[in-house]
């Protein structure tokens, strides 16, 4: 298994280009499930959970091309070979479970594992299959699995779900397309990433209004044409790059950004000493090393409040700030199993259930380290980029899930950082 090992203590200077973003591809990447024609991605992130993605669709009887370094991702279901979705694939991410609701839609069933994916909580599927339900499917659980049924198609419905989970909207948005009359979704979320794919899949023909709001209207259609599509930049990735520039200091520019959704984070970093610039499509991060960070209070939200997915990067961030800062993770439990490995770089963290406070310290050191899921690896990142010493990561599985070059784009920019092939030595 591949390591990463990286040198504290030297700034970072230099642009870096951000890529598509994951958790829009997948479902992006579903969406060519609902029409016979092609769909083509193209700023497409290569990265372990998009080709885990890939593969399933493939094994769907999907089409595929996808030149490597290309970033252009050809998807044609002319017809589909199976509608079963096997735990083996289903297993290694959870978003792989959004072809149930496509392959329901076009081909009125499907079998499909139950999902895995980060092990952040118990994260179920209960509003996916609720609204699927209300569509008018029959489901069981049967062995692991969920069959889903709707041999006359599924049918417009009101759904309205207890709290706004991003993967049940999107899965309720993507099988409503082909329904039967309208479906109105309630109580919807409203990330970025939901209205990257509304547009998409209008751009396929579908009949969306509200996307990015809380309540979302699908007409059904007959039929969705193929379409080209430029996934959006991943405000993630900008964020987590944004976090090691603030943590090194030096001057860095983030480009090919959406800068409106990394609102919340850029406000955290103003609030903590980080100088903030924005363009129309880029983010200017300066820290003059020889300043302390100060101290900074989270508090996990949905779209558009401080997302979970950049609340280890933050927390790696302040383990050096002045002050405490608290962290309360409103949206997954079980998101702190970054926290004793910071500790093992010196950092002063205690959690207690939904909360951690972190005391800042005057100095982290390097030490080794394990990658526990796929934001935590990254604020592993962060605090060893601000450690004295060498920090080597293990298990960067995780991190290849969702970054694709870190190394590289890092490295660009001056930080120590490389990677240790399995096999070789550190
Ligand atoms: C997506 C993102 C993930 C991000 C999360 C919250 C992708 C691939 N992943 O995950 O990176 O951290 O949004 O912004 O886009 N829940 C239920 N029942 C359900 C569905 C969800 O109880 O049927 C719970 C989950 O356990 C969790 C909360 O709802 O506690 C939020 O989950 P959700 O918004 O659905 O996140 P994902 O779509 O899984």
């Amino acid at each position: 298994m591949d390591r990463i090992a990286l040198t504290g203590g030297t700034p970072l200077n230099g642009s870096i280009r951000v890529s598509g973003a994951k958790n829009s591809a997948l479902k992006l990447q579903a969406a060519s499930l609902l029409t016979a024609e092609p769909l083509v991605l193209t700023n497409m992130p290569e990265l372990a959970d998009t080709r885990f993605m890939v593969e399933l669709l493939a094994q769907l009887g999907v089409e595929i091309f996808w030149p490597k370094g290309s970033g252009r991702l050809s998807m044609h279901g002319e017809t589909l070979s199976s509608s079963i979705a096997p735990y083996d694939l289903v297993r290694k991410m959870r978003a792989t479970f959004n072809v149930l609701g496509p392959l329901l839609a076009r081909e009125g069933h499907a079998t499909v594992s139950l999902p895995g994916g980060c092990a952040i909580g118990a994260r179920p599927v209960d509003l996916h299959l609720k609204a699927f339900e209300a569509m008018g499917a029959d489901i069981v659980i049967e062995a692991g699995y969920v069959k889903a049924a709707a041999l006359r198609g599924l049918k417009g419905a009101r759904v309205m779900f207890p709290f706004a989970s991003v993967g049940a909207t999107e899965h309720a948005m993507l099988a409503a397309t082909l329904a039967r009359g309208e479906t109105v979704l309630e109580n919807a979320a409203r990330e970025p990433e939901i209205v990257d794919l509304a547009d998409c899949l209008k751009a396929m023909g579908a009949q969306i209004e509200g996307a990015g709001s809380s309540t979302i209207h699908i007409q059904g259609v007959e039929k969705l044409g193929g379409a080209t599509w430029n996934v959006m930049p991943d405000r993630i990735e900008a964020g987590t790059y944004a976090c090691c520039a603030a943590a090194a200091g030096g001057e860095v520019l983030l480009t090919s950004v959406v800068p409106e959704t990394l609102s919340a984070l850029l406000d955290v970093l103003t609030r903590a000493g980080v100088r903030v610039e924005t363009g129309p499509d880029w983010v200017r991060i300066a820290r003059d090393p020889a300043t302390r960070l100060k101290a900074v209070d989270i508090d996990t939200q949905p779209y558009p409040g401080f997302p979970t997915d950049l609340q280890a990067q933050v927390m790696g961030l302040v383990t050096l700030a002045s002050g405490a800062s608290i962290f309360k993770e409103n949206i997954f439990e079980n998101r702190f199993m970054h926290a004793p490995e910071l500790r093992r770089l010196g950092a002063d963290i205690t959690v207690r259930g939904s909360e951690a406070v972190v005391r800042g310290v005057e100095h982290l050191r390097g030490a080794p380290v394990m990658a526990t899921d796929l934001r935590a690896s990254v604020s592993l990142v962060i605090a060893g980029l601000m450690a004295e010493g060498e920090t080597v990561i293990s298990r960067v599985y995780h991190l290849d899930r969702g970054f694709e070059r870190l190394e590289d784009k890092l490295s660009a920019c001056g930080a120590q950082i490389r990677r240790i092939k399995s096999g070789e030595e550190g």
